[in-house]
């Protein structure tokens, strides 16, 4: 499929059309942005990161009956997906206080939670993604409630998949965010991407963070840190 124009440039990833108009190429930047893009910088070797540890984990959803918009690795930073039209949220799946619900709630970072919390914000940078509810989604038509429990559905189950994975590689899935999108033929799929920018991981034994808090908050060894998941991932 021959690589065409470019339709879109977001913070992490660019896009472009495909000869096949179901299908377009994203390519993965190196560029980090963070605090709805207040925060900019670049981590080297993040786009390589991203797009090879996104692809071999949504490889492992689909198996398990998840459906994805991955087709296929194009090259270290190019991957060919299923065009969508996305569900205007982020999908946010938490297991442990981290982040904003832990400033929300007045409490401490690494409490686990009783059971999984389920969160869903509207996708809109000038109103900085604000948290909304179900009651919000389906009074403002942004999806369907039989799409919106599908979703709720898959996120919960990719919790599940993903928790057990990260726990064999010495890993605690703290928190993550997914989205989703319809193809043109009106399915329902996981897009975007699952990578250390859009997860909380903390090693199980040293409680190390390995994921964008390291950017985020200035911690260093950023690099180093998306190179530790990388290598876990692959076995090495
Ligand atoms: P939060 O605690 O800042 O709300 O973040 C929850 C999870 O969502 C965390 O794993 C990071 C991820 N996330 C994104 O992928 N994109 C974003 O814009 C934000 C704010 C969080
Ligand atoms: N990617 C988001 C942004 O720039 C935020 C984040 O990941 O913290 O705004």
């Amino acid at each position: 499929m021959e690589k065409l124009n470019q339709l879109y440039e977001g913070k992490a990833k660019k896009v472009f059309a495909t000869s096949d108009p179901n299908y377009v190429i994203v390519s993965y930047k190196d560029d980090a942005t963070a605090f709805n893009g207040l925060k900019k910088g670049t981590i080297a070797g993040k786009g390589e990161v991203n797009n090879r540890m996104s692809n071999m984990l949504m490889t492992m959803l689909e198996k398990q009956g998840i459906p994805t918009h991955f087709v296929k690795e194009l090259s270290s930073r190019e991957t060919l997906v299923r065009k969508v039209s996305i569900v205007p949220l982020e999908v946010i799946v938490r297991n442990v206080t981290a982040g904003s619900l832990a400033k929300r709630l007045g409490v401490e970072e690494g409490i686990t939670l009783k059971r999984t919390v389920l969160e869903y914000c509207y996708k809109d940078d000038a109103l900085g993604d604000p948290m909304v509810n179900e009651y919000h989604i389906l009074a403002m038509g942004w999806t369907s409630e039989e799409t919106l429990r599908k979703i709720a559905e898959y996120a919960l189950r990719i919790n599940d998949i993903l928790k057990a994975y990260f726990k064999g590689l010495n890993i605690d899935l703290i928190d993550f965010k997914l989205e989703f999108g319809i193809t043109s033929d009106g399915q329902l799929v996981l897009a975007d991407e699952i990578s250390p920018d859009t997860c909380r991981f903390w090693d199980s034994s040293t409680h190390e963070k390995l994921d964008k808090d390291r950017f985020r908050r200035d911690l260093g060894g950023v690099e180093d840190a998306y190179r530790e998941m990388m290598r876990r991932i692959e076995g090495k």
